[in-house]
């Protein structure tokens, strides 16, 4: 068996965040053939497949086979072994795709040079921001006439609050891209140019000695210009500050011509973290620890129609997974022999047997786990830190179409809310269920899970989108509820007022100067 450590120390676990259409199943292709985890263009590509229609979920299902298996990839290069975690976009935005960010030691923000940041970055960067989690931005679609570098920098950095360095600079984009000034290696990558005339190195000044094509064109001597500018009014590269997610590096391409790619895998490697300590209810435990530690993040329900078995995603916390181990599960205090467990490749889903702290492993879940669990191995029986709680804009109305059927309606909801694939919230006058969610997915597989595990019908009422803001403090005068800021109490009797707009919340807050709200995803 090899070394634990050296195999730990080579692990790099991250997902890619971006909004729709930026380039994220291009570069995760690109990535993979760079490890040889696929051989053919188009096999992630596969699951974007048929525009569906949000309400049919089975479809939906039916159209994931591949794109349940590319959850997780995962690929060896240049002695690293690298996971990429699926962040899933458009319709099937939920919970799900945040509490993904808890499981990842890095992200990857892929941006739309022509787009700068949009809508959902902004939502996935900050649950990386509240974890402290350590981004590498990738500026994609450089082929492309877009935005020009120095506005998308500025925007990053006032959007987003990070610093922001760039590794490289391009030299024109769309029809006068002509590549890349490499800052940190020092020399230049032109864009298509065969491999062996591709790379110019630099001399000490940053410039080509003697004669060179680039030079003809002005777009060289206006990179060495904005070079100069970084070089003295940019940020300082810093490795820790990279590790403490207060500074991006910024790397420019082109992932669907496979431009900078590689450059861009090569320095995330070398600067990326290995898996990282987790917080537990008995301090931090040490990814290197040999005792056998992890935690569920995901748990995906009905991958075989013909079953009702789920999987439960884990990520291993420390030490080495072995099929066939027994493990605690400390919430429920009982022991559980995990023989079926499932790795996830690209284009196929294979039995795994082992696998070391920073990977995620799939293990079958008869009912028995909830979004959250600890695993862990020996005598030990601690907890990790409790998943942050996300704050929902989604809300439905809900109650039992078959008024019989109440005990079964009460229980489904009661174990579909602690496992975790939806919020609860009752209105404090009224009593009446409200469910929360962050994408409009969440309520169909909650609406198809209630009929096909718990046998109950439900009826569902929109509500649209609210602004959800939590009262500091146990004291508040109910008489403040109304249509437009509802006052409701979370699953753990925690008041919660919901806003029709961001109007109402302002308006509401200037009447009310002694209420105290927050919002858990600014906390932490
Ligand atoms: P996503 O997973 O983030 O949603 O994006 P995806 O990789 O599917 O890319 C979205 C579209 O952008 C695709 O166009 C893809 O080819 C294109 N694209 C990705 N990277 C680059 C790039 O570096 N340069 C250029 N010019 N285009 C890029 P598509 O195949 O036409 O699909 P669609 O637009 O019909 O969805």
């Amino acid at each position: 068996m090899s070394n634990l450590k050296d195999e730990v120390l080579s692990r790099r676990t991250f997902a890619i965040i971006s909004h729709p259409d930026a380039g994220k199943t291009t570069l995760t292709e690109k990535l993979l053939l760079f490890g040889g985890a696929i051989r053919d263009a188009g096999t992630v590509k596969g699951k974007k497949t048929g525009k569906f229609a949000t309400s049919d979920w089975m479809e939906i299902e039916k159209q994931r086979g591949i794109s349940v298996t590319s959850s997780v990839m995962q690929f060896d290069y240049n002695g690293a072994r690298v996971n990429i975690l699926d962040t899933p976009g458009h319709q099937d935005f939920s919970e799900d795709t945040y509490r993904t960010l808890t499981a990842v030691d890095s992200a990857v923000m892929i941006i739309d040079s022509a787009k700068g940041i949009e809508e959902q970055t902004l939502k996935l960067f900050k649950v990386c921001r509240m974890r402290g989690i350590p981004i590498f931005t990738f500026m994609n679609k450089l082929d492309r006439q877009g935005r020009a570098p120095l506005e998308l920098l500025a925007e990053l950095e006032e959007v987003m609050g990070i610093e922001s360095y760039p590794m490289n600079w391009p030299i024109g984009m769309g029809k006068e891209f002509l590549g890349i000034y490499d800052r940190f290696n020092n020399r230049i990558e032109q864009f298509r140019v065969e491999e062996n005339d591709r790379f110019v190195s630099l001399n000490e000044d940053g410039e080509i000695d003697g004669d060179h094509t680039l030079k003809e064109s002005g777009l060289y001597d206006q990179t060495l210009e904005e070079i100069m500018l970084l070089n003295e009014a940019g940020n300082e590269f810093s490795r820790e500050r990279i590790a403490n997610g207060e500074l991006t590096p910024v790397f420019f391409g082109s992932a669907l011509t496979n431009f900078g790619v590689q450059t861009f895998l090569e320095s995330y490697l070398q600067f990326a973290p290995a898996p990282q300590p987790r917080q537990s209810t008995e301090g931090e435990i040490d990814p290197l620890s040999k005792d056998f530690s992890g935690f569920i993040f995901k748990i995906q329900a009905n991958m075989n129609p013909a079953h009702r078995d789920r999987i439960a995603f884990l990520r291993i916390c420390s030490g080495r997974f072995e099929r066939g181990m027994n493990v605690n599960v400390p919430r429920i205090g009982k022991q559980i022999k995990l023989a079926q467990s499932t790795q996830f490749m690209a284009d196929d889903r294979s039995t795994v047997n082992e696998a070391v702290s920073g990977d995620i492993i799939g293990i079958y879940d008869p009912g028995t786990y909830q979004i959250g669990d600890t695993l862990t191995t020996g005598k030990n029986q601690f907890q990790f830190e409790r998943l942050p709680q996300f704050t929902p804009e989604l809300f439905v109305r809900v109650t039992a179409k078959n008024v019989m059927k109440q005990k079964h309606f009460h229980k489904g909801i009661q174990q579909l809310v602690q496992e975790g694939a939806i919020q609860l919230f009752k209105t404090v006058k009224t009593d009446e269920y409200l469910l929360g969610a962050v994408g409009q997915l969440q309520f169909e597989v909650f609406e198809h899970r209630m009929k096909n595990e718990y046998n109950t019908e439900v009826l569902m009422e929109r509500q649209g989108s609210k602004i959800a803001r939590w009262v500091d403090g146990d004291e508040i005068n109910e008489n403040l509820s109304s249509a437009r800021s509802l006052l409701v109490n979370d699953r753990y009797e925690k008041k919660v007022f919901l806003f029709e707009n961001d109007f109402a919340l302002r308006w509401f807050l200037d009447k009310n100067p002694d209420v105290k709200l927050y919002n858990p995803m600014d906390q932490e």
